[in-house]
């Protein structure tokens, strides 16, 4: 147990090597496949989209870069409007602005902190009366938690509208049986250096419409046509994958059942110790959902008489890295005038990042560590 302020930072989450990335990265290297293409780049497409439940998947250079093509690949362009969940990071929405698109803004509710369908539904009512039906929905999955994807998928089903579905922070959650980022018409991964595995940067766009994946393919290999020099028809991106960053997602990706067990468990040993502290509640795991819980966040009730960034600071000056849930998008001074749908008469987001912290939740951090998170959580409360 440790029982004075450590000299090494409990950070919020960092990467979990577990030596085998080493013996794929040798293997490019005796090949000389150092390249933004490969047989890793190849084997590690088909290992995801089969982990997935998926027909196809294609490795990027960044969860951006697979929301920006999926995006693309939705016929979203300028001018068009694009529903995104408010509770998120920047990077689910920001793609969209690179398509000159303009995005619409859609609460969480208390059960999942996810897109609220009621929102979405006013979103819908109102996009009918003004006949601006969104092109696409992009539905985050927040730390881990699915949304309720049946309730969603029904409304954009009604309206024939897809669902691009940002799994950047629930690769390995599953709703109802099935895996996140195979739940929309196209989904993605993150594997920056903060996710559950890691390529220390990288992505993955994931459909059951391999035309799609093929479309994306040429676009992220700067829209090279079929010719014996080089021909463009069309303006791509370089944004594909190395061959040795796909390396090291292969031998995460061999590990990645014990790291969902390591972030869970410390999610349960969380919810154990803390059932006790008055005014703290954990985020639920929603119902249907079987959450990674990438993230392991909690909020603060009014009457522990502390603010989000009293519990924050104090948590600092412990040398533990606590961060505040997400500032919602709505919110953000760069989406000034951007629409709003909110739940009811209280916005659920805005709720949750007024009170909201996000605690340690790394899959190395030991039992050790996480008895001091939550012991100097209970003084961070108290006086
Ligand atoms: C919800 C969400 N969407 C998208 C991204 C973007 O992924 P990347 O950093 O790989 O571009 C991230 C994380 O970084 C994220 O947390």
């Amino acid at each position: 147990m440790i029982t004075s302020r450590p000299s090494k930072r409990i950070l919020l989450s960092y990467p979990h090597m577990s030596g085998d990335e080493l013996k794929y990265i040798k293997e490019a290297f005796d090949s000389n496949w150092i390249a933004p293409l490969g047989p890793h780049v190849d084997a590690f497409e088909k290992e995801t989209a089969e982990f997935a439940g998926v027909k196809s998947a294609l490795a990027l250079s960044s969860g951006s870069a697979a929301l920006h093509l999926g995006l693309k690949l939705l016929g979203v362009g300028a001018g068009d409007v694009v529903f995104c969940s408010s509770l998120t990071f920047i990077a689910s929405v920001a793609p969209a602005i690179y398509q000159n698109a303009v995005p619409v803004f859609i609460d969480s509710d208390e059960e999942t902190w996810n897109m609220s369908p009621v929102a979405l539904q006013k979103a819908f009512d109102d996009a009918v009366e003004t006949g601006r039906i969104p092109k696409a929905v992009i539905v985050a999955e927040l730390y881990g938690q699915c949304p309720d994807m049946d309730k969603i998928k029904s409304i954009c089903d009604k309206y024939n509208v897809p669902i691009l579905e940002d799994a950047a922070e629930a690769l390995g959650s599953e709703w109802r049986g099935r895996k996140c980022g195979s739940l929309g018409e196209i989904g993605i991964y993150s594997y920056n250096g903060n996710k559950i595995i890691t390529t220390s940067g990288g992505g993955m766009l994931l459909s059951d419409n391999e035309e799609y994946i093929k479309k994306a393919r040429f676009w992220a290999t700067q829209a090279r046509d079929a010719a014996p020099w080089y021909e463009h028809t069309e303006i791509g991106y370089n944004y594909r994958m190395s061959n040795l960053l796909a390396a090291v997602g292969r031998g995460q990706m061999l590990h990645l059942k014990e790291r969902i067990a390591q972030r869970r468990n410390v999610y349960s040993k969380y919810a154990e110790d803390m059932s006790e502290i008055p005014g703290v509640k954990l985020m639920p795991e929603a119902d249907g959902c079987r959450s990674i819980q990438w993230l392991t966040a909690i909020t603060l009730d009014p009457s522990t008489g502390k603010s989000f960034m009293d519990v924050i600071n104090y948590m600092s000056g412990q040398n533990i890295e606590c961060r505040p849930v997400w500032k919602p998008m709505h919110r953000q001074p760069v989406f000034d005038g951007c629409k709003y749908f909110a739940h009811g008469c209280e916005s659920v987001s805005d709720k949750l990042f007024n009170t909201g912290i996000c605690l340690p939740s790394a899959s190395a951090m030991t039992e050790e560590e996480q008895g001091w998170v939550i012991m100097c959580l209970n003084e961070s409360l108290k006086g």
